[in-house]
């Protein structure tokens, strides 16, 4: 079910090689801080490749409301005509964020340092999920915020209308609270600074200086320290938004576990702090190639080349690479369980407040389908049986989660039984286009129950 619609069910079988190439959408990050900076800005910022999925529309449509002009030209070409930083007018009404926790809480952060109020609601995932990572950093700048008990949506936020700067060290490794506060400190006056322990995905950074504000990125004793210069004027940039490496992990994990599969993904973003599973699967014996490895719009960019790996051994996952492949753990165990013996996965709390409780999601499924999990409130184990060997067969809850729908289709694809989504809607909320280029490469995944 999308935030908007029925349940979707489909089945995803057993298929022949996957060939061919596989042209993912825009990366969802940039494509949501390109809309909410571009608004930030003064003029016109000009966006080619911009994900057209149901988080990302969600947040242009909050752009709108906060005053900005955001229109589309088609083809993934947009344009932003920014109010500048603390120039959003208050919103007329409710803010619908969908399903998108990036979206409500970047956008949260750039509202409360200024003087207008808004509420903010989503979908039944969105609402579940914790807030006060957001209200409590954003209270330091002098925001209030009224919402349902532990901090949930709907939440009414009022904006500080004479902030103060701020330093905030981030309880949680996650690019969302520091974004959110360095989003904020853009209209507080003087030095907003975030240290974060673990590196997380940098591209509100990237993007911050890209616009042309002042700020410094040192590595220091506690971790990361982001010091950012209040009350810039941000200039207006042409954005061209990388492709998805979240995005690419589904063809790519899809040709690894395909047998005579040969895939190739091009111009994926591999930002550091994004392509922790890559190294992962490289680790796991992985056919991986990086092809014609080149920079562009400040984002390291490749080909990704992926072919069918019959002999992949689990492996213990490096904790350290957590962050940068947070959004992969679901795919990853799929992989994993079409490798020989146990793949451990450490230092994962968050993946339990994501748009499910992934871990949970994906156990649950992954037993239902005949393989062995075992699970702790930070850790998880998959007992990979190897290729041929998983039985699949039955049907898995998706729980509002695009990742969980996306992952357990490809299991489906090499188990000896099919596999049954009860709802494959939430992957508009990221992939639009993930069952054409599926099936574009062989994959077989139908809208039924049959
Ligand atoms: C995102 C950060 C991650 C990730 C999410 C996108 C972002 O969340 O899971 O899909 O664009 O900043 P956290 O920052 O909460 O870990």
């Amino acid at each position: 079910m999308s935030s908007h619609g029925t349940p979707l069910p489909m089945t995803s079988r057993k298929c022949g090689p996957l060939k061919g190439q596989a042209h993912v959408p825009g990366d969802k990050s940039i494509s949501h801080r390109s809309l909410i900076l571009g608004a930030m800005a003064v003029g016109e910022t000009r966006i080619t490749g911009l994900l057209e999925g149901e988080d990302v529309l969600d947040t242009a449509k909050a752009m709108r409301a906060f005053g900005a002009e955001v229109i589309e030209h088609g083809g993934g070409e947009w344009s932003v005509h920014g109010v500048g930083v603390g120039g959003f007018a208050e919103p007329e009404n409710v803010i619908d964020c969908g399903n998108s926790g990036t979206g409500v809480r970047l956008i949260m952060g750039a509202m409360s340092t200024t003087g207008i109020s808004a509420t903010f609601t989503g979908d039944a995932s969105l609402n579940s999920r914790p807030m006060a990572r957001i209200t409590d950093p954003i209270a330091l700048f002098g925001a209030q915020s009224y919402g349902r008990s532990g901090g949930r949506l709907p939440l009414t936020i009022v904006g500080a209308a004479e902030p103060v700067p701020v330093e905030y060290t981030t309880p949680m490794p996650s690019a969302q609270v520091k974004s959110a506060v360095l989003l904020a400190g853009l209209n507080a006056p003087g030095q907003t600074v975030v240290i974060e322990k673990e590196a997380t995905r940098d591209h509100t950074e990237r993007m911050l200086a890209g616009f042309g504000a002042e700020i410094v990125v040192e590595d220091v004793a506690e971790g990361h320290k982001i010091t950012l210069t209040g009350q810039p004027e941000l200039k207006p940039q042409t954005i061209v938004v990388p492709r998805d490496p979240s995005s690419a992990a589904f063809p790519v994990c899809a040709a690894l576990i395909v047998e005579g599969s040969d895939v190739l993904v091009p111009n994926i973003g591999l930002n550091p702090t994004r392509a922790g599973l890559f190294t992962t699967l490289q680790e796991m014996g992985a056919d991986l190639v990086f092809e014609n490895m080149r920079e562009e719009g400040g984002e390291p960019v490749a080909d990704l080349r992926a072919k069918f790996s019959p002999d992949l051994k689990g492996i213990e996952v490096d904790p350290a690479r957590a962050a940068s492949m947070i959004d992969e753990y679901p795919v990853l165990s799929v992989v994993a369980s079409y490798a020989q013996g146990d793949t451990v996965m450490r230092g994962v709390k968050e993946l339990r407040v994501k748009e499910s409780d992934r871990i949970d999601a994906m156990a649950k499924g992954l037993r239902a389908n005949g393989i062995e999990v075992e699970e702790g409130d930070d850790w998880w184990i998959v007992k990979g049986r190897g290729h041929g060997k998983v039985a699949g067969g039955a049907e898995v809850d998706t729980v509002l989660d695009h990742r969980i729908a996306m992952s357990f289709a490809i299991l489906g694809m090499a188990s000896e039984k099919p596999v049954r989504l009860n709802d494959g809607g939430p992957i508009a909320t990221s992939f639009p286009i993930f069952e054409r280029l599926m099936a574009d490469l062989g994959a077989q995944i139908e809208r039924s129950n049959s």
